[in-house]
């Protein structure tokens, strides 16, 4: 298993660029399906979910071309409507892909998703929109079939603003006769980059951004180029980072408004924060006071995705932190790493509570899922002393060279890929 070798108790310091946000791409990915037409993808992130979407593109018999970043995909010829169970359960993202098979094909049969486990996660939102836009859906076992004789619009009222669903939803709509208005919809930075995505491709929605997004139904979709935003949950880990090790850095490509949450709860314990342009500095966290308060909300709240590295980080901290989680019921399995570090976490239900005092110290620690293997990083990165961190696997779904990025910024870490042990 793959692990990182951590020395503790240096401070980062330095220039970091994000890489292109992996919530986007994946969506991007899936959405370009539906176009029928070949997109250009620029600034996409070398993570292996990215990877992984790529191969059920060419399964569905897209050809995928390009190198790194820079990313074209041509789905004129799609020959299959089914996804191969291992990858539809290795990644949830492929849920997004139902929308625009069925569009494509009038037929799509994928496997009931995976992803990290960080609670149930079921997708009967995705399902009842699909519905809601003329899918039929019949459950065998394990496997989803929906079927349609040609989408149409309609009024989708989300029950919760899901992401996913949300997004699997204008990908649907973008080709169905007729217009379409998803209410409550997710207000996520992603979402308006899916939107952006698809109206260079010639589609006509508006709203992302805002609770209803309103979808007019095209006939025919155009090659396109696009580029990905920057990694606002990347961005807002190497500042938890950097704060936990008392360091100042500069992120060079940031967008301000899609880490005002992060932002405003490292000000609320006296880290020095400066923002000009897409220029984001964490300046002087050596006067760290008071306790660190956090509620996990649907954007433009504090991302759950961004819970596991901001309680690592008050824990490195030895400050005092309360942490709610609203979004996922389970996804507080990384703290028992943390205590075996010293942390004395609590959890009372849906809360984390930290007390003052503690310090970290290091140890050998196991990571279950992405965003907690990144707070495993984190705590490591404050500990005095060594850690090893295994599943580093989990780590690359979604992060791009985080150790050679950490190194740049003066980190103790090494990955050991298992072949020398
Ligand atoms: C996306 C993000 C993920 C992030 C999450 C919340 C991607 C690729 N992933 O995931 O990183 O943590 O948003 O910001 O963009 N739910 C249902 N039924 C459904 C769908 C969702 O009950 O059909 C529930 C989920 O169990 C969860 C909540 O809604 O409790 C949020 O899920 P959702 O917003 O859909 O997250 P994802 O799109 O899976």
């Amino acid at each position: 298993m793959d692990t990182y070798h951590i020395r503790g108790g240096y401070s980062l310091n330095g220039e970091v660029v994000l890489s292109g946000a992996k919530n986007s791409v994946l969506p991007i990915f899936a959405a370009s399906v539906v176009t029928g037409s070949q997109s250009n993808i620029t600034n996409c992130p070398e993570i292996s979910d990215a990877e992984k979407m790529r191969d059920i593109l060419r399964m569905l018999g897209c050809s995928v071309t390009g190198e790194g970043n820079d990313i074209f995909v041509d789905s004129s010829q799609i020959s299959n409507h089914t996804i191969n169970e291992e990858l539809m359960s290795s990644m949830r993202s492929s849920v997004f892909l139902a929308g625009g098979i069925l569009t494509r094909c009038g037929i799509a049969e994928i496997g009931k998703p995976g992803g990290c486990k960080i609670g149930k996660r079921p997708i009967d939102i995705h399902i009842e929109t699909l519905k809601a836009l003329g899918a039929e859906v019949e459950e065998k076992e394990e496997r989803l079939i929906l079927k349609t004789r040609g989408l149409r619009g309609n009024t989708v009222n989300l029950p919760f603003p899901s992401v996913g669903a949300t997004e699997n939803a204008m990908i649907a709509a973008s080709r169905a006769e007729g217009e379409t208005v998803i209410n409550n919809a997710a207000r996520e930075p992603e979402i308006i980059d899916l939107q952006n995505f698809l109206n260079k491709c010639g589609a006509k929605i508006k709203g992302a951004g805002s609770s209803s997004i309103a979808i007019k139904g095209v006939k025919e979709m155009v090659p396109a180029k696009y580029e990905i935003i920057p990694d606002r949950i990347e961005g807002g880990t190497f500042l938890c980072m950097a704060a936990a090790t008392r360091g100042e850095i500069f992120i060079r490509n940031a967008i301000p408004e899609h880490i005002e949450t992060i932002l405003q709860a490292l000000e609320s314990i006296g880290c020095k924060i400066k923002t000009k342009g897409t220029g984001v500095w964490l300046k002087d966290c050596k006067n760290i006071r008071g306790t660190c308060k956090v509620i996990t909300s649907p954007f433009p709240g504090f991302p759950t995705d961004m819970q596991p590295q901001i309680t690592a980080m008050i824990a490195g901290m030895g400050i005092a932190g309360t942490i709610r989680e609203r979004i996922f019921e389970n996804r507080f399995g990384y703290v028992k790493e943390l205590n075996k570090m010293g942390a004395g976490i609590e959890i009372c239900g849906k809360n984390a509570i930290i007390s003052k005092g503690n310090s970290l110290v290091g140890n050998n620690l196991f990571a279950e899922d992405l965003r907690g293997g990144a707070a495993l990083v984190t705590a490591a990165l404050a500990a005095e002393g060594e850690s090893s961190v295994c599943g580093v696997q989990y780590i690359k779904r979604g992060y791009c060279r985080l150790d050679e990025k950490l190194r740049l910024l003066g980190a103790d870490i090494e990955e050991d890929d298992g072949e020398r042990a």
